[in-house]
């Protein structure tokens, strides 16, 4: 069977969140297992996007906070007084409040000056509080609407061209209201089998919340799907992975499957040296991927005029 080119997939172009159509695309990874790849992918692919010009909102909504140390935050140790997503949720900071610039490490010994920003990117950084996120979401008035709520109301119309939740591994209310405030969500899988079945029970799980909250705007769309061999020690050679590849696209259709994420070192040194890919590494295989899993997303380099 000839494989499509990517010249033969459609141009994307996304619909808003149908309770705020003046949001650009707000991206949401998700998974069953857990340890998949959804912050990796979030990081690369944002910070790819980025560099070729886009602006981008990244909330880190995750107690572990990977995302935002990759971006030059510590979300286990955040100073006294800085405002955290977990403010946001709880409504006592607004948005312009708690975000913060995007950063990559330039030099892990420079005291004075260890970080540059990188330009384009909006951070909400995140906080190991947010283990407690969903029992207060219970008790907080807006509830499991807060992220809705936020993005409708704080964020300015032209202000972004793509929003990126990165979530935690639970399934708890904290992870329904992201999922609330996402228009496409992109699904990683290790992979197995397994994984490929998961995703679409994940689907029908979605397809459920949209329909509990239709009245609320609910809208989220299983947009993508990204197999990536996180730490794989099935050892996934040549054609095991095709197989796999293979197998992803008649389940979820070749134009909503996107390249496949081999398993590489440069991707856990990246988030060791909290560097994003395409600063750590700009010429390996995988920013390769990722150059081409951008282009695909709908963000292509943009030509000077
Ligand atoms: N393609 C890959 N090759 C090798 N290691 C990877 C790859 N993708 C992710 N990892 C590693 O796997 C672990 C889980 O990835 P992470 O992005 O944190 O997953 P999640 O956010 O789903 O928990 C991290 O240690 C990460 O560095
Ligand atoms: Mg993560």
């Amino acid at each position: 069977m000839a494989k499509p080119s990517r010249n033969d997939l459609p141009v994307r172009s996304y619909t808003p969140p149908r309770y705020a159509p003046h949001l650009p695309v707000v991206f949401l990874t998700i998974n069953r297992a857990g340890s998949v790849g959804k912050t990796t992918f979030g990081n690369t692919f944002a910070s790819t996007a980025a560099l070729r010009g886009y602006n981008g909102l990244i909330i880190d909504a995750d107690l572990q906070s990977d995302m935002s140390r990759w971006f030059g935050y510590d979300g286990d140790f955040v100073p006294d007084g800085v405002p955290t997503v977990h403010d946001l949720m709880l409504g006592k900071n607004r948005l312009d409040e708690v975000l913060v610039p995007a950063r990559t490490r330039i030099a892990p010994d420079t005291a004075k000056r260890p970080f540059e920003i990188i330009p384009g990117l909006d951070l909400v950084r995140g906080s190991a509080k947010m283990s407690q996120a969903d029992g207060e979401l219970v008790q907080d008035g807006r509830g499991i609407f807060w992220l809705q709520s936020v993005l409708k109301k704080q964020v300015p119309e032209g202000r972004y061209d793509f929003i990126l939740i990165d979530a935690p591994a639970s399934f708890g209310r904290l992870s329904e209201s992201l999922m609330l405030a996402a228009s496409d969500l992109i699904t990683m899988m290790k992979p197995m089998r397994k994984e490929l079945r998961g995703a679409l029970a994940l689907k029908r799980n979605v397809e459920d919340l949209n329909e509990k909250y239709e009245d609320f705007g609910a809208s989220a769309q299983c947009t993508w799907y990204c197999i990536n061999d996180a730490k794989s020690d099935s050892g996934s050679q040549g054609q095991f992975y095709a197989n796999m590849q293979e197998e992803a696209q008649s389940l979820f259709g070749a134009q909503n499957l996107l390249p496949g994420i081999r398993n590489t070192v440069v991707l856990p040194e990246a988030y060791d040296a909290e560097e994003p890919l395409p600063f750590w590494a700009p010429r390996s295989e995988s920013m390769g991927t990722f150059n081409t899993i951008t282009d695909q997303m709908g963000f292509p380099v943009r030509l000077a005029a």
